[in-house]
């Protein structure tokens, strides 16, 4: 491996995305977010007219992705291109989150996605978030941490999420969503959801984004 790594994996809404952007701000890292090309691919798919259960053709997409991830000042999150244009928002839908998981759950996509994640582990170090980021992709990661929270709390900070993007969604139809996601993602064959058997598994329900960053800083041995 290139440089240091540390895995940040979990369910959706469990606070991977907030905690890896600081844990990456504060170590001067590289950040993947590992999401964002399986949604990016979905968005690929969506655009092209391509069925989501057309393997073949979703792994090429996937293999031929123009996909960026451009800086943005302050604290806003990386703008995400495709193909020149800026979908950050477009990939947030939960459209767009429903086709990504349907297209995750597929071998050819994953493989073809592997090799441009280990890209990524880049000089001085990456924070990379994601599902088997310490399974699959990174298995000699230097710290493995796990998020939960309850599915409750997940769909809660979701809704927080969309209302903040103009989204208007019905809570309820969030949790169940959330719950559908999460088994879909947990028990496919391919790279399922799963802690790797070395992560550090953290409970996040009931805490502060601040409690949270101080305990994976401490997980992640960059004290
Ligand atoms: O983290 P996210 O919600 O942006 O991920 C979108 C979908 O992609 C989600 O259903 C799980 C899947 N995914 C995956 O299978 N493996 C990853 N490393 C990252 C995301």
């Amino acid at each position: 491996m290139s440089a240091p790594v540390v895995t940040i994996d979990g369910p959706s809404g469990a606070g991977k995305g907030t905690v890896t952007q600081l844990l990456a701000r504060r170590l001067g890292w590289h950040l993947l977010d590992s999401g964002a090309l399986y949604r990016l691919t979905a968005l690929a798919a969506l655009r092209g007219g391509v069925e989501l259960a057309d393997e073949a053709a979703l792994a090429s997409l996937a293999l031929g992705l123009d996909a960026a991830f451009m800086p943005s000042p302050g604290n806003e999150p990386a703008r995400v291109l495709l193909s020149g244009d800026d979908v950050t928002n477009e990939i947030r839908t939960e459209t767009c989150g429903d086709a990504a998981s349907q297209v995750a759950a597929l071998p050819a996509v994953r493989a073809a996605l592997l090799q441009r994640q280990r890209d990524f582990a880049q000089a001085p170090g990456l924070v990379a978030d994601g599902r088997d980021m310490g399974t699959v992709v990174f298995p000699d990661a230097g710290a493995k941490i796990f998020l939960t929270a309850s599915a409750e709390e997940r769909a809660q900070r979701r809704y927080r999420q969309l209302l903040d993007l103009g989204q208007s969604v019905k809570l309820s139809a969030l949790v169940a969503d959330i719950e559908a996601r999460d088994e879909r993602d947990r028990t496919r064959a391919a790279s399922p959801l799963k802690p790797a058997d070395d992560a550090q598994v953290i409970d996040t329900t009931g805490l502060s984004v601040e409690e949270v960053l101080t305990q994976v800083v401490a997980a992640s041995g960059q004290a």
